[in-house]
């Protein structure tokens, strides 16, 4: 019998290239490494090489970027979800998609293990493993880096023993995970939630105060919910976000501080940068604002934070959330049509919205000439509107 095989999640770090020679020596596995480029990935091919270096019996690369955004980044984008109302999800969304990646090439190599390197604190750990576990009950998930209590220095230490080279070119005090939505930045002296994040900790965002000293507009065009065109011009899905990222990042906007609520009880202080994640779900609401309805708006806001608050507990394949999306998906067949976004010094702001589907009217809203709103019956309306509370106020004048 040969020895049972475990596809790991590979991402080319440091922990989860020591993952490669512990899970040999400890389980007993090879190891294929898999590594998912879900956008902003550099030098897969070195990464790949990397993995083989360190004893994988294979490396297997995944051009995911397309399928990421089309199938994760889009719905959530519908739902403008945003947990606590700020964080766009950027990793909460990859991995239920490098979930999908993992399982598929576990079943294609008769694999019945998959390991990621996530560590106990954080809430990837429980996307991965409930990921996993909904897509293919009968995989074993391991998560060695919960258990193997080893420092980050140890962690050297152990990868050098067994000779595997690990250029740590720039020492990068951070703890990073970014894809096409986004970058997010944990760790270091940003633990300290007083102390405000060094420069050195973005990359895709310059300084508000170093920003030019002219604003820059953008027209985004959306059809049925999804962006296609910036200033009229059609962009493939991709294309279209890493450019209105690096627009909003050249003019100081997307920096996101935050203390945020994780899965497994604690408080911790995130940053982000994601100008194009939060301009385009600027953009998507405002198109909405002027399609639909109030009620349903209103509804809608609610099952955005719903489904916000599952992307990000690892819940996206649960049966909720996906009636969620459904849902979410029915009221996006009418959000067409284009905003116009201006970036200056660190701000995004709303200048104008226009759609073939608008519900504004502007005979009904005017204050000038023209107007066909029915003034008569407003009074009336008003009328009954309040009769219930004026029955009540007169009652308590009463009683009282
Ligand atoms: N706090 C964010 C989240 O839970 C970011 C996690 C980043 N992950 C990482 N392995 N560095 O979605």
């Amino acid at each position: 019998m040969g020895k049972e095989t475990c596809v790991l999640a590979y991402s080319g770090g440091l922990d989860t290239s020591a993952l490669i020679p512990y899970l040999r020596e400890n389980y007993g596995v090879e190891v294929v490494a898999a590594l998912v480029d879900v956008g902003r990935a550099k030098d897969l091919e070195m990464l790949r090489q990397r993995a083989l270096d360190a004893g994988a019996v294979d490396g297997v690369v995944i051009d995911a970027k397309e399928e990421f955004v089309r199938d994760f980044v889009f719905p959530a984008l519908a739902a403008n979800a945003l947990y606590e109302e700020k964080y766009p999800l950027v990793s909460a969304l990859s991995r239920p998609l490098i979930s999908k990646k993992m399982v598929e090439l576990a079943q294609e190599r008769g694999a019945g293990l998959i390991a990621h390197g996530c560590t106990a604190k954080g809430n990837d750990q429980v996307r991965f493993d409930v990921s996993i576990r909904c897509l293919d009950p009968a995989i074993r998930v391991l998560g060695p880096a919960r258990e193997w209590n080893m420092t980050r220095p140890e962690i050297l230490d152990y990868v050098a023993a067994r000779g595997i080279d690990i250029p740590l070119t720039k020492k990068n005090p951070f703890s990073i995970d970014e894809n096409v939505w986004g970058r997010t930045i944990e760790c270091g002296e940003l633990e300290d939630p007083w102390e405000a994040p060094p420069e050195e900790a973005f990359t895709v965002t310059i300084e508000a105060a170093k920003a030019p000293d002219q604003g820059e507009e953008v027209t985004v065009g959306f059809e049925a919910g999804v962006p296609c065109t910036l200033n009229g011009e059609r962009m493939a899905p991709v294309e279209l976000i890493d450019t209105i990222d690096a627009l909003g990042g050249r003019h100081g906007f997307g920096r996101i501080d935050m203390i945020e609520n994780r899965l497994v009880g604690i408080k911790s202080r995130e940053i982000y940068e994601t100008p194009g994640a939060l301009a385009l779900v600027k953009a998507h609401k405002e198109i909405e604002d002027l399609v639909l309805t109030r009620d349903l708006l209103h509804f809608k806001r609610g099952v955005e934070q719903r489904l916000a608050d599952m992307i990000y507990d690892g819940q996206w394949f649960s049966p909720l959330a996906d009636a969620l999306r459904a849902f979410v998906a029915n009221t996006q067949t009418r959000v067409s049509g284009e905003a116009r976004l201006l970036f200056y010094k660190g701000s995004c702001t709303v200048r104008g919205r226009r759609s073939p589907n608008s519900l504004y009217v502007e005979e009904l809203a005017t204050y000038g000439s023209g107007d066909r709103f029915s003034h008569e019956s407003a009074k009336g309306f008003v009328e009954l509107w309040g009769l219930p509370l004026e029955v009540w106020a007169r009652r308590e004048r009463k009683a009282r």
